[in-house]
C-alpha cells in the first residue's frame, strides 16, 4: 500500500492528517529455535516486511486505534487510564499492552494518540507480526511524547507485553531482532546475558528464501507454552545434580553424561534439542564467519531435524516444505523458522534457481498437503525507527 493511500486513510478515519510514520519490521530467525526462553543464543535478522504506523498526539487522554488490515473491527477508541486486556479487542491488545507497560514503566505519557496501522507481515504466518506490533507503537510514543528509553529496554517491554498482558510466554528473541535489527546483518544474541554481536550476512550469489506453509496456527500458544513448562522441568531434574541457571549453560558432553537423570524420555529430548540447538548456533556464526557457507547449511538442516524429531514443533506442513527443498539442487539449507506448529520455513538458494526452486518446491508441497505455500524473498532490514523523508511504503 502506498503512503498516499494510508495518508487518505488516515485523514478519513481521524479527521486531520498531522502524523508521523514510524516503522518495525517483522524478523526471521536462521538458527537457535526454542533456545531464548533456555537461556541459549539465537541468530535473528529484520526483514523488510513489517508493521506501518502513522501517529500522532492527541491533547486528551483518548487512544484511537485503526488497522489496514483489521477493517472489521472499526475505529477502536479507548482510555489511557483504562488499558485493560480484552479478547474482544483482537489486535489492539498489542498496543494497548505497550503503552500500558511503559506507563507503568514510569514513562511520562498523559495524552493519547491518533493511531492508523498497516502491516505487509503474512498473517499468522509465525514472522513476529506481534512483536513488530508491539515496537512500532513503543518506538512511535517514544517519538511524539519526546521520552528517553532506551532501546533494550523498550525491547523488554515489548517481551512484558507478550509474557504479562497477551498470555505468551515467549522469550526475547523477537523483540530484540525487531527492535536491534541491522540492514545486512544478524544478529548472535546471548538470551541469559542481552550480549549480542552483529554479523553480516553476506550471500554472494545466494537469496534467503521465506516459505509460508499457510497453515494457521491454532492452538499454537498453548502448545508454545507447554514446551517451556517441559524445558523447565528438564532443567529443575538436571539441576539436582548440576549447578547450571538454565539449559543454555550446558555444552553437549555435560548435557550426555546427565541426561539420564531426567526420566520422562519425551522431556529428555526436549532438553536435548535445546543444548544441542545452541552448540549448534554458536557454530554456525564461527562457520558463517569463516565463509563456510555449505556447513551453515547444514547446521540448518540438523536444526530442522532436531525440531521435527526432539522438539517436536514441526508438524507435516513444515516437514513437507522443508523436505521437498533438500530435494533441489541449489539449496545450501533450510529450515522452519520461529515458533513452528505451521508458519514459515527459510531456505538458502542460489539466486538463478530461485524462480524453478519456487515452482518445484510449490508442487511438491501442493501435491503432499493440498494447498499451496507462499514464496518470498527475504532482505535484511533495519530495525524499529521512525520514517522520514525518501523512505517511502
Ligand atoms: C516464538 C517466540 C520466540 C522464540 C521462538 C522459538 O517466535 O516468540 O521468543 O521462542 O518462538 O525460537
Amino acid at each position: 500500500m502506498k503512503q498516499q493511500e494510508l495518508e487518505a486513510l488516515f485523514q478519513e478515519k481521524f479527521e486531520h492528517n498531522n502524523y508521523r510514520l514510524f516503522f518495525a519490521p517483522g524478523r526471521i530467525n536462521l538458527i537457535g529455535e526454542h533456545t531464548d526462553y533456555n537461556g541459549g543464543h539465537v541468530f535473528p535478522c529484520a526483514i523488510t516486511f513489517g508493521t506501518y504506523a502513522l501517529a500522532s498526539k492527541r491533547d486528551d487522554k483518548l487512544i484511537r486505534l485503526y488497522s489496514v488490515n483489521f477493517p472489521e473491527e472499526g475505529l477502536i477508541q479507548l482510555h489511557l487510564d483504562n488499558l485493560q486486556y480484552d479478547p474482544k479487542h483482537s489486535w489492539t491488545n498489542y498496543p494497548k499492552g505497550m503503552i500500558r507497560f511503559l506507563r507503568e514503566g514510569g514513562y511520562e505519557i498523559e495524552t493519547g494518540l491518533d493511531i492508523l496501522v498497516y502491516g505487509n507481515i503474512p498473517n499468522g504466518a509465525g514472522l513476529s507480526s506481534s512483536a513488530s506490533i508491539e515496537l512500532v507503537t513503543g518506538v512511535a510514543v517514544q517519538e511524539l511524547l519526546n521520552l528517553a528509553i532506551d532501546r533494550v529496554e523498550l525491547v523488554k517491554i515489548g517481551q512484558k507485553v507478550e509474557n504479562h498482558f497477551i498470555g505468551v510466554n515467549s522469550g526475547i528473541m523477537d523483540q530484540f531482532a525487531i527492535g536491534m535489527g541491522k540492514k545486512g546483518f544478524g544478529m548472535l544474541l546471548n538470551c541469559q546475558t542481552l550480549s549480542f554481536e552483529y554479523a553480516p550476512i553476506d550471500l554472494n550469489n545466494y537469496h534467503i528464501i521465506i516459505m509460508n506453509t499457510n497453515k494457521r496456527r491454532e492452538l499454537a500458544d498453548s502448545k508454545y507454552n507447554k514446551r517451556k513448562s517441559e524445558c523447565e522441568c528438564a532443567l529443575k531434574k538436571l539441576q539436582e545434580h548440576v549447578n547450571i541457571a538454565s539449559l543454555g549453560e550446558l555444552t553437549e558432553e555435560l548435557f550426555n553424561s546427565y541426561q539420564n537423570v531426567i526420566e520422562d524420555e519425551g522431556i529428555r529430548r526436549r532438553a536435548k534439542h535445546v543444548v544441542y540447538e545452541n552448540c549448534r548456533t554458536i557454530k554456525a556464526l564461527k562457520e558463517l564467519k569463516n565463509g563456510n557457507l555449505y556447513t551453515f547449511g547444514e547446521l540448518m538442516n540438523d536444526s530442522h531435524r532436531s525440531l521435527r524429531d526432539d522438539y517436536e514443533v514441526t508438524g507435516k506442513e513444515l516437514d513437507a516444505l522443508v523436505e521437498a527443498v533438500w530435494q533441489q539442487k541449489g539449496v545450501i539449507g533450510a529450515r522452519m523458522t520461529g515458533a513452528g506448529f505451521g508458519g514459515c520455513a527459510i531456505a538458502i538458494v542460489k539466486s538463478d534457481q530461485v524462480d524453478q526452486f519456487i515452482m518445484d518446491v510449490g508442487s511438491l508441497y501442493k501435491e503432499k498437503i493440498g494447498y499451496e505455500a507462499t514464496f518470498y524473498v527475504a532482505h535484511i532490514g533495519d530495525g524499529a525507527r521512525e520514517i522520514t523523508g525518501e523512505e517511502l511504503v
